[in-house]
C-alpha cells in the first residue's frame, strides 16, 4: 500500500496485542505439515508488524511462544525456534529499515529456558535498536501470563524481605512495573484471529480493560485489510473503565 493510501482513523490504539494463533490448522487444511503453518504465520508477522508501524501504531505486541507452547512435539517446537533463529539473523539487515521507521525491537517472556544462541540474537537485536523510539515492536517469547505475574510478586516479596518496602506500599502500580511490560501503556486492543475466544495466558495482568477483537481468520492468512478492520471497530468501541 502507497504511504499516501493508508487509511486514517479517528483514534488509534496505543498498544495492539496480536495473538498469532492458526499456523497449525492452516497447514492442515492444506494437507502441509504444521511447521509450514509456523513459516507462512512468520512472514504475515513480518507484514503485519510493518503495516501496523505504518498505520502510527506506537506499541504492537505478538504473541509468538507461550510457557505452555514446550508441550508440543519437539520437531514442532524446533521448527519454531528455527524461525526464531532466522528473524533474529536478520537483525544487520533490519538496522536500515528500523533506522527509518524508528523500530525499536523488545522481547517479553522468561529467558531462562530459551536456546542460548536464541538469547544472545535477542539481546543483540535489542541493542540495535534500543535508541529507537517511533515504533515498540514487543514479541512474546516464552511468554505465561501467570508465569509473569508469579515473578513479579517474587520481586516484591524479596524487597518486602530485605525491607525495602512494607506490604502497605504494594499498590497496582508497582505489581505493573514489576512486570516484563514496565513503562508500556496496557494494551487498548487485543486481536486473536483463528476462531478461538480466548487469550491463552497472553498479557493476563495488562488485558484487565483491553478491547478484544476475534476473527475466524486463520493468522497466516491474516491481511493487513483484516487489521484495518479489527482498527475501524475499535474506533467505534465506547471504553467506560467503569464510568459511565
Ligand atoms: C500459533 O499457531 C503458533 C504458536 C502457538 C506457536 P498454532 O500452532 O497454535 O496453530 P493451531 O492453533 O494449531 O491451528
Ligand atoms: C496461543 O495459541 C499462543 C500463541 C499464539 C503463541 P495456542 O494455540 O497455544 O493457544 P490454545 O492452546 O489454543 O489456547
Ligand atoms: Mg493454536
Amino acid at each position: 500500500m502507497d504511504k499516501k493510501d493508508l487509511p486514517v482513523f479517528s483514534v488509534l490504539p496505543k498498544h495492539i496485542g496480536i495473538i498469532m494463533d492458526g499456523n497449525g490448522r492452516w497447514a492442515k487444511q492444506r494437507g502441509l505439515p504444521r511447521y509450514k503453518g509456523h513459516i507462512e504465520g512468520a512472514r504475515t508477522f513480518r507484514k503485519i508488524g510493518e503495516f501496523a508501524a505504518d498505520l502510527g501504531v506506537k506499541c504492537i505486541t505478538f504473541y509468538a511462544f507461550s510457557t505452555e507452547n514446550w508441550k508440543r512435539p519437539p520437531e514442532e517446537v524446533e521448527a519454531i525456534m528455527q524461525l526464531f533463529r532466522e528473524y533474529l539473523e536478520e537483525a544487520d539487515d533490519r538496522i536500515a529499515e528500523n533506522e527509518e521507521k524508528g523500530i525499536r525491537l523488545r522481547f517479553i517472556g522468561e529467558r531462562k529456558g530459551i536456546p542460548a544462541d536464541i538469547l544472545s540474537l535477542m539481546e543483540l537485536n535489542e541493542a540495535q535498536s534500543s535508541d529507537k523510539d517511533k515504533v515498540i515492536l514487543n514479541i512474546a517469547i516464552n511468554y505465561g501470563g501467570r508465569h509473569e505475574i508469579t515473578e513479579g510478586v517474587k520481586d516484591i516479596v524479596r524487597r518486602a524481605v530485605a525491607e525495602e518496602i512494607s506490604a502497605d506500599d504494594i499498590d497496582e502500580q508497582m505489581i505493573s512495573d514489576s512486570l516484563y511490560t514496565k513503562g508500556l501503556p496496557d494494551p487498548d486492543l487485543i486481536i486473536r484471529p483463528s476462531g478461538e475466544y480466548r487469550l491463552s495466558n497472553f498479557l493476563t495482568w495488562q488485558s484487565a480493560y483491553s478491547e478484544l477483537w476475534f476473527s475466524n481468520v486463520l493468522w497466516p492468512d491474516f491481511t493487513e485489510d483484516d487489521l484495518v478492520s479489527a482498527l475501524r471497530d475499535f474506533e467505534k468501541r465506547h471504553r467506560r473503565f467503569g464510568g459511565v
